[in-house]
């Protein structure tokens, strides 16, 4: 009989945004429970809230150091299998890297790491650990990116010509930093959040979105960043060209100065035989316009879709599915790779799909990329990102 997998958590305290967000994330998949946490940066707040959900005194711990060592210290038959960092992008690198060396499996926020060079280390070692590491780039868990992707692999577009994605948020217009906004503070705070501001908390969301449903390299880019809330000391909106190896170009967009929109997520994709178009703000559907034929409105849940897009759906069509499924699916698609090393089978179900390290690690690269390109003469900066990874 299968067990459960066990999980714990560093950060997603009161109030916190996403961290309750990855609970809710793992209660859906029915494949894991949470048993640890340390959850704030607050040792009182974060114990209050392990009580409040249901942990036990004992692993509700005061710090991500304590959690470590006393979760090394339990019979395998009671520790956790993963641990998942929802804090604020600086405590990446040193609780993923920690837990990793020690043998637990990670699944991290993005984006990975503040640095390249972290990066290729945290590779380092997950690589000599032999574990797993998930990356929360969790709009590739939606059914019909999925399907996207598929047609796109399977030929339904001809060859990629074009790709434009954007990512527009409105919440940041004003500077709400400096209004007690904790979300907003540790964003625009390049020692906690990284060196790039939209480009990093959701430029990075779109080129993963971009690379992974087309499958292309990125070779080159052109960017330029700006800040508009004064005293700003990061990037609140970006504007990058993209060249891909082959020959298909590209455009992104990133802003958080978006006034009055909220998570606007878009991808369209032009190819030599048709095109596609997925909005986040409108998940179940997915246009399709064949070179040959009338324009298609495909729907989730429809029986005529990809495999894969199939076994990321859970209800007949017409009920809608969203965000909580979508990231969801990245869970289930960890739980399966566990189940299959715990089973020993190479053979991995339709869902076992998620972003992992490489993709975390390429999304570092394209921020570097793209601060040096905003910051060069030139007008190309050559792109060390690539494709995806699955
Ligand atoms: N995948 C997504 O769609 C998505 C969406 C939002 C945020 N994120 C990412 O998730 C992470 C968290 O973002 P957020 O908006 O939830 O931030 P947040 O500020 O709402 O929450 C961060 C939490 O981490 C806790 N924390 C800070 N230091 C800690 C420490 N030393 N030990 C334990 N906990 C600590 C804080 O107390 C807080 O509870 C960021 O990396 C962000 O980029 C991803």
């Amino acid at each position: 009989m299968r067990r459960r997998l066990r999980a714990g958590m560093v950060g997603g305290g009161p109030g916190a945004f996403i961290g309750p967000v990855h609970r809710q994330a793992l209660a859906l998949t029915g494949q894991i429970d949470l048993v640890a946490g340390a959850f704030s940066s607050d040792p009182g707040r974060g114990r209050e809230l392990g009580l409040e959900i249901g942990l036990t005194p004992e692993r509700s711990y005061p710090s991500w150091e304590a959690m470590l060592v006393a979760e090394q210290r339990l019979a395998a038959d009671q520790r956790i299998d993963l641990v998942i960092v929802v804090t604020p992008n600086h405590l990446h690198y040193p609780v993923a890297r920690a837990f990793s060396e020690a043998g637990f499996h990670v699944v991290c926020d993005k984006p990975l790491v503040h640095t390249s060079v972290q990066g290729e280390d945290l590779r380092r070692v997950v690589e000599a650990a032999g574990t797993l590491f998930a990356v929360t780039y969790n709009y590739t868990g939606y059914p019909m990116v999925r399907q996207a992707r598929d047609m796109i692999q399977g030929g339904r577009l001809g060859t990629v010509r074009r790709s434009v994605v954007q990512y527009h948020q409105g919440w940041l217009a004003t500077g709400l930093e400096r209004q007690g906004n904790k979300q907003a503070a540790w964003r625009t705070d390049p020692a906690r959040s990284g060196i790039a501001g939209a480009m990093g908390d959701i430029g990075s969301h779109a080129v993963n979105l971009l690379t992974t449903v087309t499958g292309l390299r990125l070779e080159a880019l052109c960017a330029d960043l700006h800040t508009f809330v004064p005293g700003r000391p990061l990037d609140d909106d970006a504007s990058v060209l993209l060249r891909f190896s082959g020959g298909a170009r590209g455009v992104l967009t990133a802003s958080q100065i978006a006034t009055g929109l909220e998570n606007d997520l878009s991808l369209q994709v032009f190819g030599s035989e048709g095109s596609l178009a997925w909005r986040q703000e409108e998940p179940n559907r997915l246009v399709f316009w064949p070179a040959d034929g009338p324009q298609q409105l495909l729907t989730r849940g429809s029986p005529h879709l990809s495999p894969s897009a199939l076994a990321a759906s859970r209800l007949p069509t017409g009920h809608p599915e969203g965000f909580l499924g979508a990231f969801s699916n990245i869970y289930r698609g960890v739980a399966e790779a566990l189940f299959a090393r715990q089973e020993g089978r190479a053979a991995i179900p339709e869902i076992a799909q998620f972003p992992d390290l490489m993709d975390g690690l390429r999304g570092v690269r394209m921020i570097e990329d793209t601060v040096r390109s905003a910051h060069s003469r030139e007008k190309w900066t050559s792109a060390s990102v690539g494709g995806p990874s699955v």
